[in-house]
């Protein structure tokens, strides 16, 4: 009794005290933000003390607090919901009640959480998802795939390629209703990753017949060769997600090695032979010059780390490493972005290579936003900023079919614009 009244007092003086670190000015409701800082700050330190007394695994202890959050398939009123698998793949499938006259578009949905946690099962992917399909009226998959560090790259890669894959033929899609040429992919954050990476293998894939008309990528993750961005330095210690966090995620995702953490917090984890791909994520060209700062480029450290592995450079790890004829296949784009984000010049930098090839790119920065906001959007850690962002990016309304649909205006690529709500930046290649 005594010994669990001492741990909870600790706990709440961890708490207490991560509560205080001040959150920036600009913050939609900074103390919102600052309690669910201090609780992800607050789980981390007692995985890692966990993990060091011998208890359990880290990601053993953060997975548990993940799994109680988990929801059950349930239709509404709106939508029928049920489970089942695409090629061995487990997905949850939302499709509308109302009647169509045609085949409806389609979103499939890849779930953030650093490749170590995270389900379709989440309360904030199911409502997401939920969402999506009454609103914009479309079939939704929501899908898994097997986890790190039990299952490390490519295994996250392969199960979501083969599950959409799988999805994309004709009898299936058939079998749901879907219009193929109405099909999105999205996912956030490290779902992001994946969500980019399937679209890369899905266009430039001959044997696919049906392709991806759009893909919509929020706060993704797309390289991870150079760890010492300027968001890396802003955001070293920020908010929801910090760098070593990030890397100690990541280093799960890739191998057993702890050196191996070591040097990408070094940023010399990268071999001789990676050189050449360095002009792919050169921040001081791809970067908006606003969010360079006054940083300096300094050419990347090569050959230092022993146990550099060829994941780093495979484009399936890192769709920011692809080169430019892999890139002109791509579909219309969609990048949201947030400011207070370790990974947000990886969203900057993708936009630019994309347009640079002339690839079609929407992108929205959110100069107040955070990581991970939508997987905030259910209570009791629900933030306005999370809705904000499902209502701008999970309406990537699909072109529609010629003639049909047009009381919903002539503007194809996305939902009807309605001004810059708060906070929002949208960037046009010309203000870059
Ligand atoms: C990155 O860009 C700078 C110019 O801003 C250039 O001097 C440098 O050589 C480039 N490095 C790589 C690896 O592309
Ligand atoms: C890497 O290996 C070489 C030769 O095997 C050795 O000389 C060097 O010290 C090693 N470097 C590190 C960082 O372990
Ligand atoms: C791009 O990469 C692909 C696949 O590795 C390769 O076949 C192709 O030759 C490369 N194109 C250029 C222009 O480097």
């Amino acid at each position: 009794m005594t010994f669990k009244a001492l741990c909870l007092g600790l706990l709440c003086v961890l708490f207490a005290f991560y509560i205080c670190v001040p959150v920036p000015g600009n913050i939609e409701e900074p103390w919102k933000v600052r309690a669910l800082d201090a609780f992800i700050k607050t789980i981390d330190f007692v995985a890692t003390c966990f993990e060091n007394a011998g208890i359990m695994k880290y990601e053993e202890f953060v997975s548990i607090i993940f799994k109680l959050d988990h929801t059950d398939p349930l239709s509404d009123e709106h939508v029928t919901v049920i489970e089942t698998a695409f090629a061995d793949i487990p997905v949850r499938l939302y499709t509308p009640k109302r009647k169509s006259e045609m085949p409806r578009r389609a979103v499939i949905y890849i779930h953030g959480g650093a490749f170590c946690f995270g389900s379709f099962k989440q309360m904030s992917f199911d409502f997401l998802n939920r969402w999506t399909a009454n609103k914009l009226d479309a079939v939704v998959v929501g899908l898994d795939y097997r986890l790190a560090p039990q299952h490390q790259f490519p295994a996250q890669f392969e199960d979501s390629f083969a599950a959409v894959k799988f999805f994309l033929q004709d009898e299936v899609l058939t079998k749901y209703g879907v219009d193929p040429t109405r099909i999105c992919i999205a996912g956030d954050s490290f779902g992001g990753t994946l969500a980019a990476a399937v679209t890369q293998q899905v266009q430039n894939n001959l044997e696919i017949q049906h392709k991806i008309k759009l893909q919509a990528l929020l706060y993704p993750s797309l390289q991870l060769i150079d760890s010492y961005l300027p968001a890396h330095r802003d955001n070293e210690y920020g908010l929801i997600l910090t760098r070593k966090t990030g890397i100690k995620l990541i280093s799960l995702y890739l191998t057993a090695s702890e050196t191996l953490s070591l040097a990408v917090l070094r940023n010399q984890h990268m071999p001789l032979e990676s050189a050449h791909l360095f002009k792919f994520v050169n921040w001081s060209i791809l970067l908006p010059k606003k969010y360079r700062k006054d940083y300096v480029y300094t050419e990347p450290v090569l050959g230092r780390c022993n146990h550099s592995l060829p994941a780093f450079m495979d484009i399936r790890a890192s769709p920011l490493l692809a080169n430019d004829s892999q890139l002109r296949n791509l579909p219309s784009t969609y990048i949201l972005t947030c400011q207070y984000d370790l990974v947000r010049d990886d969203g900057f930098m993708y936009t630019s290579r994309l347009q640079n090839v002339g690839v079609q790119v929407t992108h929205d920065h959110l100069e107040d936003g955070i990581h991970g906001a939508l997987s905030f959007m259910t209570s009791p850690l629900h933030l306005h900023l999370g809705l904000r962002i499902k209502d701008r990016s999970a309406l990537p309304v699909l072109p529609s079919r010629k003639g049909r649909e047009k009381h919903h205006g002539k503007k194809d690529y996305f939902a009807p614009d309605h001004g810059h709500p708060r906070g929002i930046l949208r960037l046009h290649p010309s203000t870059r």
